[in-house]
């Protein structure tokens, strides 16, 4: 398959870090310097909530740029209203985010997510033109027996009613679970098969224009030294990063060694 016009896309999800949003600006900084000359891969940074804004202010030396974007780590399915401590797709779209992560497994193990909810999660982000990248995964390695079956209930409960005009604007993140923090990867053979049985079920669900185009990343323990083999070898437009997005260095290295792979030609 020819990717060659598409962008790679790389997002770091910063989870409940950093703390304090004097690091958080710093870290975005270095990022950005870093890559401001990179154009061939597309950079979501998702902070937490509560330092969202700092990437729109032009006193923080923070601003976003054509591939530098934000994006935030959940969202309620409510534009407005008493939903008490939660937050809307429409005001993350108002602070200036472009992408939304859904269904991440810290979000189905620790407050009981579910497919339905993430459903109604991705129709109102799309609403609200929030680009949804949606985290599925089995939860155990199995060496003899991949479990497509539990991720292939993920995507149906979770793609229900999604109209095939707006899957161009959904990513998937395909995220085993049990390779989260845990410094274990699958090896690129197996990401390259649940990446084929993604784009088959997605064949399925709508056709195989849209299954081919459809942006698939990885992540679990990306690192700058699986990141290059990764992107030549498992048929993946990109990365879904945790840990590693809270180094600069590590994270440039990362994305440096996929921009490097694209103009050697290696993602063809
Ligand atoms: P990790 O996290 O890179 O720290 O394994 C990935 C994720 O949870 O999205």
């Amino acid at each position: 398959m020819n990717f060659q016009e598409q962008k790679y896309l790389i997002v770091a999800n910063w989870k409940m870090n950093p703390a304090d949003s004097a690091e958080a600006k710093t870290l975005f900084k270095a990022i950005k310097k870093e890559t401001a000359k990179i154009k061939n891969v597309e950079i979501v940074i998702c902070p937490p909530f509560t330092q969202l804004l700092f990437a729109r202010l032009p006193a923080t030396g923070c601003r976003l740029s054509a591939n530098l974007k934000l994006g935030a780590q959940n969202c309620f399915w409510k534009d407005d209203g008493a939903y008490t401590g939660e937050i809307s797709p429409k005001m993350l779209k108002n602070l200036g985010c472009n992408f939304v992560i859904l269904g991440h497994s810290e979000r189905r193990e620790f407050l009981s997510e579910t497919n339905q909810i993430v459903n109604k999660k991705i129709q109102a982000a799309l609403k609200n033109r929030l680009k949804p990248i949606v985290c599925i995964g089995e939860k155990e390695w199995n060496v003899n027996d991949f479990d497509f079956e539990g991720i292939k209930t993920q995507i149906l409960e979770s793609f229900e009613g999604i109209k095939k005009t707006n899957i161009q604007n959904i990513i998937i993140a395909y995220e085993p679970v049990w390779a989260i923090g845990s410094g274990q990867v699958p090896s690129e053979n197996d990401i390259m098969k649940a990446v084929i049985l993604i784009r088959r079920l997605f064949t399925e669900m709508y056709d195989q224009k849209i299954a081919q185009k459809l942006k698939i990343l990885y992540g679990g323990s990306v690192n700058s030294r699986n990141a290059g083999n990764f992107i030549s070898n498992a048929g993946i437009n990109g990365f879904l990063i945790g840990k590693a997005s809270l180094n600069a260095g590590e994270f440039v290295r990362i994305i440096k060694a996929i921009s490097e792979d694209k103009q050697t030609g290696n993602n063809e």
